[in-house]
């Protein structure tokens, strides 16, 4: 068989169906939930290596030179984010915890980008103390706490300051972030105000913008970067440095596009040189902070069916070992998926189905009317694209522990990180 049916069209690059079913770099999914148990994170690594590499090429030849910076917000194992290292990308952290997992996944301190927008002071100084190369300024108040940290070390810090530019982007109200009226950053003529005024210890580079995540139309994103030295030049401020942040969508069922992370930044590199070519400026240094476009399609979540009855409404429930605990998108932002039977993805349908999470709440469903072939207890279900924000969002509701993960690569698998166990779950209770 080895083919790639319209099904697996979210499912990562080495997936191909063969007589078992959906297999990842040859690995059967029915064989990794037996062997690891489920729900089961399964990552694959050559679709998180040819996307970093592919960014990490895109900035290669950027005439100011230029970095990306993978958000570990959407993904933070310490053996995805080593991977991600080697092809030659920089880390984006958004806390001490994150900074720690990008220490701990051998980071250098100068490729660190920090970034949120209520950063304490041991946020601050966990920046300071890696050295981490930016501080992304998201306010007068935090500027003024990080230059008394500065000053108390005697050191300095480059800093840039993130303003939303009030420009649209067609993505879920919960995750647009550069509209005005955002909680993240700052007015751009706040964000100029600040640059031309840090407090003594911080060095301002430049401007950082995010417009939301989840972008399949990348053009708004282009339109940022082409708008932001324009408006640099016309403030008067300095902009070595040019940051655009992330927010390149994936496909996450079969009918949506798959944006290529590589072309966009090559898009977003050649728009910034074209427009200070037009404006007769020198062109920044460019960094990019993708995060789900690099690890989201790298990821399948595998859950075991553990009954199956019809409601009063008659619409049939398919209930699984997992929902909301391992993914919180579905609730968070009625995130849609396309599930499928792991050993037989394309078999004709026999009905529509609600797959329904094993949580405490009626909002725990993971799929609505899903098209499935008579699935019974036992049965695998495969949720393709959950590589990013799943399991970096898991949580222990209900008590039940969060799920093993498992990296493909070369035609073996790898437990990369351990099932959480009922001791763990007490380990904090005093
Ligand atoms: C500042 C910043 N940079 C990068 C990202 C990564 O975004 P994405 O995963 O959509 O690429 C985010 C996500 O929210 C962010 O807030």
């Amino acid at each position: 068989m080895s083919e790639r049916p319209d099904a697996l069209l979210p499912f990562p690059d080495s997936a191909r169906l063969e007589a078992d079913g959906i297999r990842l770099d040859g690995i059967a999914l029915s064989a990794l939930a037996a062997e690891h148990g489920t729900p089961l994170y399964v990552y694959d690594a050559a679709s998180v290596r040819s996307r970093a590499e592919a960014v990490a090429a895109a900035l290669r030849d950027a005439p100011g030179g230029g970095r990306a910076a993978f958000a570990l917000k959407a993904q933070s194992a310490l053996a995805l984010l080593r991977l991600i290292r080697a092809a030659g990308l920089g880390a984006d952290c958004a806390s001490a915890g994150e900074i720690e997992a990008a220490r701990r996944a051998g980071f250098d301190g100068a490729s660190l980008v920090i970034h949120g927008n209520a950063k304490s002071d041991a946020d601050l100084r966990a920046a300071l103390d890696a050295g981490a190369g930016l501080v992304v300024l998201d306010g007068r108040d935090e500027a003024q706490r990080l230059a008394a940290l500065c000053r108390a070390a005697g050191r300095s810090q480059d800093v840039l300051v993130r303003i939303a530019p009030g420009i649209d982007v067609d993505t879920h109200r919960h995750i647009a972030t550069g509209h005005h009226g955002s909680k993240f950053g700052v007015t751009p003529e706040a964000g100029a105000a600040l640059l031309r005024d840090l407090p003594a210890g911080l060095v301002g580079r430049g401007l950082h913008v995010h417009l939301g995540s989840q972008v399949l139309d990348p053009e708004p994103l282009v339109a940022a970067a082409r708008w932001l030295p324009a408006f640099a030049k016309a403030e008067g401020i300095p902009l070595e440095v040019l940051d655009v942040g992330g927010g390149l969508g994936i496909r996450y069922t079969p009918d949506q596009p798959q944006p290529d992370p590589g072309a966009h930044t090559r898009a977003l590199v050649e728009a910034i040189a074209t427009v200070c070519a037009d404006e007769g400026l020198a062109v920044p240094e460019i960094v990019v902070e993708p995060g789900r476009s690099i690890v989201g399609t790298a990821g399948v979540t595998l859950y075991r069916v553990v009954g199956v009855k019809t409601a009063g409404d008659g619409s049939t429930w398919v209930a699984v070992d997992g929902g909301m605990g391992d993914n919180l998108r579905v609730g968070l932002y009625g995130a849609d998926y396309a599930p499928v039977l792991a050993d037989r993805p394309t078999a004709e349908a026999t009905g529509r189905y609600r797959i329904a999470g094993r949580h405490c709440e009626s909002t725990d469903v993971l799929a609505e009317d899903v098209p499935l072939a008579d699935p019974a207890v036992g049965d695998v279900i495969a949720v393709p694209a959950t590589g990013a924000y799943h399991q970096t969002m898991a949580h222990t509701y209900n008590l039940f522990g969060r799920p093993a993960a498992v990296l493909v690569d070369g035609g073996a698998a790898r437990e990369i990180t351990r099932r959480e166990t009922a001791d763990e779950l007490f380990a904090r209770d005093v």
